[in-house]
């Protein structure tokens, strides 16, 4: 019995032995297949001239590279495959030792003449150089492409939108009689596929692959067209820490200053500063959104309106300061006021020396008394004297200041009409700022969310 596998395998070798050796190039040969052979590249590949070549594609994203809404351009990496059949390329796969497909340079087939149209600029650095064919004709063509594309783009959304994009493919010569052009898989299919090989996705969500055929007519003739609808979404999160928390904070910050005191000019440079600050963040805002756009961005109104809000509230400062100036400037001129009464003022509680000062404050025009410093050092008394006077000079400034001070400090308590009136503004548009820009912020955030 063992003899039998033994035999078996004796005659499997002879089998082998006798068994017929094949190159590609047999075939090659066999259908007379060379570079230079224009039977295989001139015209397109049909036997009957009325058949329309039916050409399948597919398209699948590898990657979102670029969106740019102030060029409104897209730029997406895209593998594409496209399948048709030749029908000068046959062979028996009985004759080449079941050879069924082989790969050729692409110079060698007619190839159909395909156009993305919403390109403007292509990197064709990764083609692959060859094509598939079967041995009855298909031919299968792969490839790789960075494609710059148009996409009309809305913003009105921004940064909480969703694009969608698309990529149209037809042929550029060959009317609906010569080239058919078909997708080969559905929506879903390549949706699904886009998913699985999706090497990055930035600020960039993907969310579907449509894709549609339609007939594009001009005059009486047709072509066939297919058209990619890319959906995407934008990931907010980086443009809301960059620049609509940053406006809002100072909405904040401006809000917080009306407990600053109105007295002094602090206010009003805080308030400029905070302004000029939201200025900033409109330039960075400038540079992103695109200057045609059929609707007012919401970003914009976002920004404008707060913008608006801070320069009313800096306005109202400006009066508030302004009436509040004027109550002061009333009361020191009328001799009867009670100003700087020695005896309630805290300068005697403080120090001796203050008495002083708040005689010399109290003559009509103080600064006439003291001397400029450059008066003291040329034309007072030489030597270690001058620089004794500058000292005495400069403590004198310092107690001016520290006077003023309470004196307007002894003023609040007694304030006048015009300080009660802008105490009054101030408190009302207070109150009407918040309820402004709640109201406001709602408003945007509903809109934002629909
Ligand atoms: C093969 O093609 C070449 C040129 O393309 C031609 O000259 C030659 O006659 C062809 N051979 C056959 C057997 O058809
Ligand atoms: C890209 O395509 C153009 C035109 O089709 C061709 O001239 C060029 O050689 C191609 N570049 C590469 C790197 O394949
Ligand atoms: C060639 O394409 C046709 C039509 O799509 C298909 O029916 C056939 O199976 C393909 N041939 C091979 C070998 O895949
Ligand atoms: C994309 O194609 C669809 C389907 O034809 C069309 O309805 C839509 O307007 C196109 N979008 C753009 C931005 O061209
Ligand atoms: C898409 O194609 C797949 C298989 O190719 C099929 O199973 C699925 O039902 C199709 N979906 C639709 C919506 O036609």
């Amino acid at each position: 019995m063992a003899c039998v596998p033994i035999l078996l395998l004796v005659f499997l070798t002879g089998c082998l032995g006798s068994h017929k050796v094949c190159s590609y190039h047999d075939i090659l040969v066999h259908l007379n297949l060379t570079r230079d052979n224009e039977v295989y590249t001139t015209t397109r590949p049909v036997l009957d001239h009325t058949h329309p070549t039916v050409v399948r594609m597919d398209l699948a994203l590898y990657a979102i590279l670029a969106v740019i809404e102030k060029t409104q351009t897209f730029t997406p990496f895209i593998w594409i495959i496209l399948m048709w059949n030749n029908e000068r390329v046959s062979w028996d796969p009985a004759m080449f030792c079941g050879i069924t497909e082989l790969s050729i340079p692409k110079e060698m087939l007619w190839k159909p003449d395909l156009l993305i149209t919403e390109m403007t600029d292509m990197d064709n650095a990764s083609q692959s150089p060859y094509v598939y064919i079967t041995y009855d004709g298909n031919v299968t063509f792969e490839e790789d492409l960075k494609v710059v594309s148009t996409c009309k783009m809305d913003v009105h959304k921004f940064p909480f939108d969703t694009q969608s994009c698309n990529i149209t493919v037809m042929s550029i010569l060959h009317s609906v009689s010569q080239l058919r052009l078909t997708p080969s898989s559905n929506s879903s299919r390549i949706t699904q596929f886009t998913r699985r090989v999706m090497q990055t996705q930035g600020e960039w969500e993907f969310l579907s692959l449509a894709v549609t055929n339609e007939l594009f007519v001009l005059g009486d003739q047709n072509w066939d067209q297919i058209i990619y609808t890319i959906s995407m979404k934008r990931r907010p999160l980086l443009h809301v820490i960059n620049f609509l928390l940053p406006v809002l904070f100072f909405l904040c910050l401006d809000l917080s200053s009306f407990l600053i005191s109105d007295h002094r000019g602090d206010k009003l440079g805080f308030k400029v500063t905070v302004l000029l600050a939201i200025s900033v963040l409109l330039l960075i805002l400038n540079e992103i959104l695109p200057s045609m756009s059929n609707r007012t961005p919401l970003i914009a109104t976002y920004c404008i309106v707060i913008f608006a809000m801070m320069l009313l509230s800096l306005l109202e400062t400006v009066l508030v300061t302004h009436l509040m100036e004027k109550d002061k400037a009333a009361s020191p001129s009328s001799p009867a006021s009670p100003a700087y009464p020695s005896s309630n003022s805290p300068s005697e509680k403080g120090c001796a020396r203050c008495a002083c000062v708040c005689d010399w404050l109290r003559s009509e025009t103080p600064r006439d008394h003291l001397p400029m410093a450059e008066q003291v050092a040329d034309g007072g008394p030489p030597g270690g004297d001058a620089h004794l006077w500058l000292m005495v000079l400069q403590e004198l400034r310092e107690l001016k200041g520290l006077a003023l001070g309470w004196v307007r400090q002894a003023h609040g308590g007694h304030p006048g009409y015009w300080t009660r009136l802008a105490y009054r503004i101030n408190v009302g548009f207070f109150i009407f700022y918040v309820a402004v820009a709640l109201f406001f912020l709602t408003l945007m955030i509903k809109e934002w969310q629909s």
